[in-house]
């Protein structure tokens, strides 16, 4: 019982520092200079991103390519400039995060 317990309180920890490591590589990359994860700035809110992309497949692909290149038209005339700064890799992480916003 002791031990199931532990281990609970060590996987949450876990997933929560993952977490944060997320939101300090969006930091780290420039993001949170035009986003927020609750509030539209120059760009839109993570959590309305995440909203808008529920439950589509492909949503993650096509948004890890817009990270990349950069675009716009979706959320309105503001376009999001390219991002060479980050890896494909690090796009992917970043993408996830983003949907798994709420
Ligand atoms: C200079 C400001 C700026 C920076 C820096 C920026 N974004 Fe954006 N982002 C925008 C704008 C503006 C839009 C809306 C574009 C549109 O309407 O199509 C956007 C849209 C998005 C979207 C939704 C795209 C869609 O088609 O729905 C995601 C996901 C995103 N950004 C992630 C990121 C990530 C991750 C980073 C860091 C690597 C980042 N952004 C850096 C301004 C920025």
């Amino acid at each position: 019982m002791k031990r199931s317990l532990m281990l609970c309180m060590m996987l949450s920890a876990l997933a929560s520092t993952s977490a944060m490591a997320n939101a300090d590589l969006a930091k780290a990359k420039n993001c949170m200079a035009c986003h927020a994860v609750a509030n539209k700035l120059v760009g839109p809110a993570y959590k309305d991103v995440a909203a808008k992309y529920a439950g589509q497949k492909d949503a993650e692909d096509k948004l890890v390519a817009k990270v990349m290149k950069g675009g716009s038209g979706t959320w309105g005339a503001v376009p999001m400039p390219a991002n060479p700064q980050v890896t494909d890799a690090e796009a992917r992480t970043l993408v996830k995060w983003v949907l798994a916003q709420k």
